[in-house]
């Protein structure tokens, strides 16, 4: 007779015969969806429960461990305790991609029902194997702290600010998912259950290269459950990528790997335990060969090819003037070399999509930053027109830049066409370390020169990029690096050259900053050593060659009347000056918009149906907040409250297309459509008396796009890009070396939502706190040598004060109502801030990330 483990789960007595992790008993058997699957490894925290009154990871534990307890999920807090929670998080703003949270909120209820009234050390120390990659964790801990104050009957509950009486542009908006997030009830791809529904998973490469010499699934097909597994053979056109398509889905017999984990083939099966055990049958004889490890290896002559066109993926050169020339009539010149490393996004969701047959096609829910570019990639890959694959995006756990190539949801569609059923692919945390696209490594060389007075007279730099085994985005994410390498200033003479090699490594792509928080990074810390030899303090410097208004930016674009670089120096100058010497200063600029004279579009449909007004736009909401602005924008112009306003979400056969999230664009370019067709809406309404159920069943669409110039357009001004936000951060150490504090002051034209606008900024602070002192994406042989508990993410109880102050002009942009975007700003000007601090306190130059010899990476 079989063993069997009770256990008491929200109040009722539970009995299984299967001993297996808690957390795949209480998602699986018990449908308890606010236990988040992070990374099944105890790392992340996001399946943090509570037994017997302790915080404990879901993960860890067994149903066979858990015999006797008392185990606690969000779904059986009492109801006043929801309440309290969903407040207090809602109203602080800290909730934004939402799938840390229901974690966070059991580690913050195990804390309160021990101590009501928790100092922010205990509420920092309680939630310490939580991590969030969004917030900065600042929002979650005021969000405990408030949550406890009104369990104690200290505060009370607004319900006017849920509803939503606040919801105009500027003001201080609840967001629209906070509710769902925070009590789990919301569904992301890994929530989704079907009738029918099987399981799918890849057999990976463990060489980065290899020659696959014999693919034999005799066996894993002969085991019953097994319904299929894929190989290259099944794929009509073997290639995906974003934009170039050079990926393969399968590595085909007879072919050469070029990273670890590339997909050899796809075992799928009836459930998981099955599709585990069936992997283990699939026999592939390998021939492992020499990979090239680094850029130069790529370079040399003689190197094995990752790609049969050779190892240049892409090259740029953008110049302006004439470097050489300024460059040698310089009171001042400095020549440094960089180096920044590769780093992993760690969103806390792990990649992860459900593909059923659907109409004539497919239907595939996902869990990425473009509904219609993933349309794009399946079309191409199945050789279909690409109506008839529907995407559709569920709650996405967070992107950064990393979910914008497809990585699993063409697998899932493969899967589902192949055996006819739904099919759900989805990753490990290890195997989504090991090959989603990461933020490039660079090398590079930066040559900047001034006059007497520190006024900037010509950059020439050189950049290298390890764009690993794939191109994903490194085209357009090189160009930014090259274009933003010259910063906010005003000057004239430039040329920069950047190179993307491909070699064995993990693929490089998208990430917050694409490619500027590399190249910034080398020009800001540049800055402070011309300073130095000018004799003026790094405030200074920067202050005497910021662009404003009117003037010329070294790309020859006229800065738009928006442009408050100057302010947000002007926000920081006391603060720094009076630490000078052991504080750093950076700034920074960052596209909002793709530009570059590519179609940049933002479009959105109103429909009025059942006396509400109904949004459809395809914009992927990861976390940012812009279903939120979207609703803050349609309330503005249309003047009705929020409970008559729906936005519904991406979905390619809803909404139309509104381009990637990516480039700090959606609340621009996007926002601007919502105003537009609300703008066609309010005048109907008006028409009708404001009475809303006269347009009921009445369609409307806009589409905006403001053209820009292609990078080199011969025109004496060109524009680049729509709109640029500007930034100053000054990081503050303290007496240890540890960072104390981070102000970063923002020009992001238009706050639409302050709380959300702070908490990009936290975030962002703390993600480049993360690139510049803790965060190590180490490879041996191309081999990653990482788990997400050893990527150095910065946890509760590490976090400096971080000050977010945002600074907005009289004058805005005639768009979005004068909003920029602030996603990717607020990650770039804090490496090179911190190491200005470090420089400031012993002198030393360090020239690498994450960097050596702080109170965080003592050397040995
Ligand atoms: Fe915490 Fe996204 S809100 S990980």
């Amino acid at each position: 007779m079989s063993e069997s483990y009770s256990f008491t789960v929200n109040g009722v007595l539970r009995t299984t015969q299967e001993d297996k992790p808690l957390l795949r008993y209480l998602r699986e058997d018990l449908h308890l969806t606010s236990v988040k699957d992070g990374c099944s490894e105890g790392a992340c925290g996001t399946c943090t429960i509570v037994v017997d009154g302790k915080a404990v990871r879901s993960c860890i534990l067994t149903t066979k461990k858990a015999v006797g307890k008392t185990i606690l999920t969000v779904e059986g807090l009492s109801y006043d305790e929801q309440e309290a929670f969903v407040y207090a998080f809602g109203s602080v703003g800290a909730v934004q991609c939402g799938f840390c949270i229901p974690g966070m909120v059991m580690a913050g209820k195990a804390l309160i029902d021990l101590n009501p009234n928790p100092s922010e050390g205990e509420i920092k120390k309680a939630i310490r194997g939580n991590v969030c990659r969004c917030t900065g964790y600042k929002k979650i801990i005021e969000g405990i702290s408030l949550a406890a104050a009104i369990l104690r009957g200290d505060e009370k509950i607004d319900p006017a600010l849920e509803g939503g009486d606040r919801y105009q542009v500027g003001d201080r908006a609840f967001r629209t998912d906070v509710r769902e997030k925070v009590l789990g009830t919301g569904e992301y791809c890994d929530d989704v259950e079907m009738e029918g529904m099987v399981h799918g998973s890849a057999i990976r490469s463990q060489y980065p290269r290899a020659r696959i010499l014999n693919i034999d699934a005799s066996e894993a097909l002969a085991m019953p459950g097994v319904l299929a597994v894929l190989t290259a053979d099944d794929v009509p056109h073997n290639k995906v990528g974003h934009l170039q398509q050079d990926w393969d889905v399968f590595i085909a017999k007879g072919a050469i790997t070029r990273c670890v984990g590339d997909a050899i083939c796809m075992v799928v099966a009836e459930n998981e335990d099955i599709l585990r055990d069936a992997k283990k049958l699939v026999k592939i004889d390998y021939e492992p060969l020499e990979p090239v490890r680094t850029i130069q290896e790529a370079m040399a002559e003689n190197a094995p090819l990752v790609h049969s066109k050779g190892n240049l993926c892409q090259q740029r050169h953008v110049t302006r003037g004439d470097a050489k020339t300024a460059l040698a009539n310089s009171k001042y010149v400095v020549t440094q070399r960089y180096q920044t490393p590769f780093t992993e996004h760690a969103f806390l969701e792990p990649e992860c999509a459900v593909a059923f047959p659907y109409k004539d096609g497919v239907k595939v829910y996902t869990s990425d930053q473009g509904v219609y570019d993933t349309r794009k990639e399946i079309s191409i890959m199945l050789g279909w027109e690409p109506e008839r694959i529907v995407v559709e995006n569920k709650l996405v756990g967070g992107g950064f830049g990393g979910k914008e190539d497809v990585s699993v949801q063409h697998l899932a569609v493969l899967a589902a066409l192949k055996v006819n059923r739904p099919v759900k692919v989805k990753l490990t945390r290890q195997e989504s370390i090991n090959f989603h696209p990461k933020r490039h490594y660079m090398e590079g060389t930066f040559t900047l020169g001034c006059d007497e007075n520190g006024i900037f007279t010509g950059l020439d730099c050189e950049i290298y990029f390890d764009t690993g085994a794939y191109a994903s985005l490194c085209g357009p994410v090189l160009e930014r690096a090259c274009t933003h390498s010259v910063g906010p200033y005003c000057y004239q003479n430039t040329d920069i050259r950047g190179f993307g090699y491909y070699t064995n490594n993990p693929p490089a792509g998208a990430f917050r900053g694409f490619g500027v928080c590399q190249s910034e990074f080398a020009l800001e810390s540049n800055i402070n050593l011309l300073a130095e030899k000018v004799g003026i303090s790094p405030w200074e410097i920067r202050y005497r060659n910021a662009i404003e208004p009117g003037k010329v930016l070294p790309n020859g674009q006229i800065a738009d009347c928006s442009t408050a670089l100057k302010e947000t120096l002007l926000a920081v100058k006391d603060v720094y000056e009076a630490n000078m010497d052991h504080a750093g200063i950076a700034c920074a600029m960052k596209n909002s918009g793709v530009g570059v004279g590519l179609p940049d579009k933002g479009r959105a449909k109103v429909i009025i149906r059942d006396g509400k007004v109904e949004l459809y736009s395809a914009a992927s909401d990861i976390g940012q907040g812009c279903f939120t602005v979207f609703v803050q924008v349609m309330a503005q112009t249309l003047g009705l409250p929020k409970e008559k306003l729906k936005c519904m979400g991406a979905n390619s056969e809803l909404a139309p297309d509104s381009g990637t999230t990516s480039g700090s664009r959606q609340t621009l370019i996007t926002g601007e459509a919502v105003r537009m067709v609300c703008e066609d809406v309010k005048k109907d309404l008006d028409a009708a008396g404001g009475d809303l159920t006269q347009l009921e069943g009445k369609e409307y669409f806009a589409e905006f796009f403001d053209p820009t110039d292609k990078l080199g357009a011969d025109v004496p001004n060109p524009k680049s890009h729509i709109a640029y936000g500007f930034a100053t951060h000054v990081v503050i150490l303290d007496d240890e070396g540890k960072v104390k504090e981070v102000w970063a002051a923002h020009d992001s034209g238009k706050v639409v939502n302050p709380i959300s606008i702070q908490g990009q900024i936290e975030g962002g602070v703390l993600m480049g706190l993360g690139y510049a002192l803790t965060e190590k994406f180490t490879l041996k042989d191309c081999v990653p040598q990482v788990k997400f508990g050893t990527l150095g993410l910065m946890r509760a109880d590490q976090i400096p004060d971080i000050h977010a102050i945002y600074v907005e002009k009289e004058e805005l942009l005639p768009f979005a109502y004068g909003a920029k975007g602030i996603g990717e700003i607020a990650t770039i000007p804090t490496a090179p801030a911190v190491q200005g601090a470090y420089y400031a306190r012993d002198h030393i130059l360090r020239t690498s990330l994450p960097m050596e010899d702080t109170f965080y990476n003592k050397k040995k």
